[in-house]
Formats: C-alpha cells, sequence, structure tokens
C-alpha cells in the first residue's frame, strides 16, 4: 500500500507541474499565473477538489502518442467563494498552449454537467491557443459540446468567464454566451480572427490589443464587463462579484447581514438635481447614497456610460441597479446603451434579482448613425426586457422621463411595481422647447411669445403632478427619503408572483 501511496503522490506531483518548469516561468514572464494559481487565489483557502487529474489526451497523430501530460490542459472541479459552492474551470496555457482537446473538453463538460444538477454556477478561466490542432474535428466537437452546455445552463445557473490569455476563432463564443466576462489589461485578447487574417482579409494593420484587448471590448465593443490591471486583481474582483450572485434561477437573490439604517434619509440629495434642467448631475452619487454601505458593483463602466448597470444591496439583499447617467450623452439611451440595459435587466429576470431603475432620460438617441445603426431594433431590446421581467420592479424618476424612453424605463405601463418621482421630475412627451416649437409652429419668429409658451407648458406639464394624477406615478417623494421608500417597497414586493402566458420563448428583437 505504501508504494501505491508513493506512486499516487508522484503521479500527482507530475500532474501539478503541468507543463514543466520551463513553460512556468514562461508563463510567469509573461505576467500571468499559472492555472492552478489562478484557482488557489479565486477559492476559499483548502477549498479546492480537483477531478480528472489524470485524463490524458487520446491522439495518436503527429507524434501525439509520446506526448501526454496528465490533466490535459485544464484544470476542473469545485471548491467555494466565501463559503459557496461553485465549479470551475482552469485552462492551463503551460499544456499544449491551453489548447482544447476531445478529453479536455470532456473535462469542462463534466464540472458544467455537475453545476446543472446541483445549482451551482461555473467560472472559467479562459487562456487558450484555441481548438487542438493535432485533433482537428474531435476538437472542434468538443467546443460545440460546451457551447451547448452554456446555451442550456443560460438562465439556470450564473456563468462567468474570466479572460486571462488568448481567447481566439470559436473559442470566443463559449464566454460570449456566459453572463460575464471579465479580462486582464495587456494580457488577455479575444477576437473571431486574429492581426495576420485580418491584414490579408481587409488590408487593416492592427494589433492584437487593439483589435481584441481588454481595453477595447471594455470601451468599444461592449464584449467584456471590466478589465483588470493583472490576474490577481482580476480573481480577487471576481470572489467580490460572486457575493452578489444567486446560485441558481430557483433561490433567489443571496442576503447577508446589512449593518445600514433601511431607514436612512439624506437631506444632500434634496439638491442633488441642479436648477437648470440642462444641466447634468453625477447619477452614480445618487446610487452611492442609497445602496447598503454605498457598495455598488458596476458593471461596463466605460462602455455606453449614459446608462449605469450594476449591483448593490438594499437591506442585505443583492438588486441590480439600471439608471440614466444625465453626465454622458445627456442620459439619452442609444443603441449601445439599449443593448447593455437589456441584457443586463435579463439576467436579473432570469435569477429573480429585483430592479431598481433610476430615471433622467430626454429620450432615444437621433440621428443617422443610430437610425442606420438599428436604434429601433436595439431600443426594442430594452423595451422588451423591461416589458416580459416579472421580478420586482421599483422606479424613481429623478428629473426628466420624455417620450418613448419614459415607457421604456421601467414605467407602470410596463408592469412597474412601485413608480415614484422626485418633486423636480418631468414626465412628458418631449422637453418644453421642443414641444412649444412644435404645436406653436406659427409663433416660431416671435421669439418672447414663444418662450410665454415654453413657461406655461413647463408648468403644465413638465412636472411629476400630470402622471400623478392618472396614478401612473404612485408617489411624489422627497429625495432624502429615497432609500427608505425603495427598502420599503422591496420589503412589500418581498413575496410578488407574476406569471407571463406560457410560451416556447419569446422572440426578442435580437
Ligand atoms: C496545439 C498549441 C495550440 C493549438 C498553441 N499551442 N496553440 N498546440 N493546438 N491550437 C502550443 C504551441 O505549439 C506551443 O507548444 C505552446 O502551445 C505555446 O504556444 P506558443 O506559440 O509558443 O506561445 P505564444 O508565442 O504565446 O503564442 C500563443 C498563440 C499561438 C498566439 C495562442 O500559440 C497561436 O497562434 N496558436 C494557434 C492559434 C490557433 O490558430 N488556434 C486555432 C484557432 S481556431 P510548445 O510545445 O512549443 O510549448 C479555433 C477554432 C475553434 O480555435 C472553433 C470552435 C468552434
Amino acid at each position: 500500500m505504501h508504494e501505491v501511496i508513493q506512486e499516487l503522490g508522484k503521479k500527482r506531483k507530475l500532474a501539478r507541474l503541468g507543463g514543466g518548469e520551463r513553460r512556468i516561468a514562461a508563463q510567469h514572464g509573461r505576467g500571468k499565473l499559472t492555472a492552478r494559481e489562478r484557482i488557489a487565489i479565486l477559492l476559499d483557502e483548502d477549498s479546492f477538489e480537483e477531478w480528472d487529474t489524470f485524463v490524458e489526451h487520446r491522439c495518436t497523430d503527429f507524434g501525439m502518442q509520446d506526448k501526454t501530460i496528465p490533466g490535459d490542459g485544464v484544470v476542473t472541479g469545485y471548491g467555494t467563494i466565501n463559503g459557496r459552492l461553485v465549479f470551475v474551470y482552469s485552462q492551463d496555457f503551460t499544456v499544449f498552449g491551453g489548447s482544447l482537446s476531445e478529453s479536455n473538453a470532456e473535462k469542462i463538460c463534466k464540472v458544467m454537467d455537475h453545476a446543472m444538477k446541483t445549482g451551482v454556477p461555473v467560472i472559467g478561466i479562459n487562456d487558450s491557443g484555441g481548438a487542438r490542432i493535432q485533433e482537428g474535428v474531435a476538437s472542434l466537437g468538443g467546443y460545440a459540446e460546451v457551447f451547448q452546455r452554456n446555451v442550456l445552463a443560460s438562465g439556470v445557473i450564473p456563468q462567468i468567464s474570466l479572460v486571462m490569455g488568448p481567447c481566439a476563432g470559436g473559442a470566443v463564443y463559449s464566454p460570449a454566451i456566459t453572463d460575464f466576462i471579465f479580462m486582464v489589461q495587456d494580457t488577455s485578447y479575444m477576437f473571431v480572427t486574429g492581426p495576420d487574417v485580418v491584414r490579408t482579409v481587409t488590408h487593416e494593420d492592427v494589433t492584437a490589443e487593439d483589435l481584441g484587448g481588454a481595453t477595447t471590448h471594455t470601451t468599444k465593443s461592449g464584449v467584456a464587463d471590466l478589465a483588470f490591471e493583472n490576474d490577481v486583481a482580476a480573481l480577487l474582483m471576481t470572489r467580490r462579484f460572486f457575493n452578489f450572485l444567486p446560485q441558481n434561477n430557483r433561490q433567489g437573490p443571496p442576503r447577508r447581514k446589512s449593518f445600514d439604517n433601511s431607514a436612512r434619509t439624506d437631506p444632500v440629495l434634496d439638491t442633488l438635481v441642479p436648477d437648470n434642467p440642462n444641466q447634468p448631475y453625477d447619477m452614480k452619487e445618487l446610487i452611492g447614497k442609497v445602496v447598503d454601505e454605498e457598495d455598488f458593483f458596476e458593471l461596463q463602466p466605460d462602455y455606453a456610460r449614459n446608462l449605469i448597470i450594476g449591483f448593490g444591496r438594499f437591506q442585505g439583499m443583492t438588486v441590480a441597479l439600471v439608471a440614466n447617467q444625465p453626465m454622458v450623452l445627456a442620459g439619452c439611451l442609444d443603441i449601445s446603451a439599449s443593448i447593455k440595459g437589456a441584457r443586463f435587466v435579463r439576467f436579473c429576470d432570469a435569477f429573480s434579482i429585483p430592479i431598481v431603475t433610476f430615471v433622467d432620460v430626454p429620450g432615444f438617441m437621433p440621428g443617422t448613425g443610430q437610425e442606420y445603426g438599428g436604434i429601433i431594433t436595439h431600443g426594442a431590446k430594452l423595451l422588451y426586457a423591461y416589458a416580459e421581467c416579472t421580478v420586482p420592479k421599483i422606479t424613481v424618476i429623478t428629473r426628466k422621463a420624455y417620450g418613448g424612453a419614459y415607457d421604456v424605463m421601467a414605467s407602470k405601463h410596463l408592469r412597474g411595481d412601485v413608480n415614484l418621482a422626485w418633486p423636480c421630475a418631468e414626465i412628458a412627451v418631449m422637453g418644453p422647447k421642443g414641444a412649444v416649437e412644435i404645436i406653436f409652429r406659427e409663433d416660431a419668429r416671435d421669439t418672447e411669445l414663444l418662450e410665454k409658451r415654453e413657461q406655461e407648458y413647463r408648468k403644465k406639464f413638465a412636472n411629476p403632478f400630470v402622471a400623478g394624477r392618472r396614478g401612473y406615478v404612485d408617489d411624489v417623494i422627497l429625495p432624502r427619503d429615497t432609500r427608505k421608500r425603495i427598502c420599503r417597497s422591496l420589503a412589500m414586493l418581498g413575496n410578488k408572483r407574476l406569471d407571463n402566458p406560457w410560451k416556447k420563448h419569446g422572440n426578442i428583437p435580437l
């Protein structure tokens, strides 16, 4: 027995060495951690249960039969993050460049299948040269097996992708299907085809970083949610982010003890909105002041900055926040903001996370750029997402709620449960200036008269009471009471039940 145990120890040691000291040093030289080092930081100490340590590939072409490394380029298993279960897989770039073989894919699928059976989230750490070239179609089949599971798991368990190295070709589609993608500055990239192919096909000269680096995907494409300075920062922030997520679509949002008074008021909010309706203010200030302990985890902070999305807590419970940002494009809804908001709202609805929406929106963004880009279809995504969503929805209109954007932003008509407005709210078809220029076109030359008409319009319509008289807003509240009113509303909605009509699935305007 002693010998067998010694043999096991040797085998494990060999597996833990992955592609060997030289390749580990090269990995460190690139500023990257190894697959196992990453798992050690991501999970609670000593919680990792590794599976399939001894799996090897079955390829016999190109001399591969003589080149086997236990584990075959991906480390898989489960562990805990702050005591909560999570399945993980971490591609090992030191073994055949972390490339995906048939056996390697089977390992990933095994943890995904268990995650589905047990209702536990999956975190995938991507660092791979893509399909194992020596295996050909067996490897491509492996990818498709992973994609299929990603799709079936979508909306059942949260899936997070950490991209911490190359992720190219069709391999990008697994992270793309998952709920959140975090990248690392300078060491990770995602693209469908690399710079060489781009040069040949489109004659564009572009670096890998510019084509698909962390900055590109968190500012231009919106493919990734967050970018971090290095592996350690990415892994530690993932641990913090994980605390906000439910385990699955049956459990509801996590709750933890809150030390923040739910009746806390904040007089500073009474002066947050400037007197001049054209002057911006920072919506993040409001969010920070109302959530528990000012702890707001923002997603996509550098993409479509005119819409803020992220998680906070009220009375210890995870709540989603969606808010127009008047500091950027006056808070208008454009294509990017609509897509960003829609995907987030759908995630929250799938996982029963209540949504608090702060509204200050002058409308949808006008212009040929937006129309040619399909603002109609993309704007409809956000409308669709809010309309189909059945989780508790609380809306606070802080200032402008104009036109179609009023309807879209979790209005009463889209089954908003509690719709509140600040006294400075302006709820109308459009802003006073635009409105009088249309309905009093004949007075266009008489600026004095037009100004008078504008004042009249403002007095009559640019306030929350017209909507209030119809019950479209449930109450007009003091800004300082916002947290208190949200906390009470969430408590009241604790047992909300609302079902949509049966269907296989709807047809969201994709
Ligand atoms: C097998 C691979 C590999 C792959 C890398 N390696 N990619 N082995 N299959 N796909 C091996 C290398 O041979 C090398 O082995 C080791 O991994 C490290 O690779 P290097 O090239 O030395 O590293 P680096 O210079 O950092 O370059 C990384 C890289 C490059 C940019 C990822 O390796 C590369 O371009 N690889 C091929 C990428 C690719 O075209 N993949 C197929 C994409 S198509 P040794 O033994 O020397 O250490 C695809 C389709 C998916 O993935 C479809 C899904 C539907």
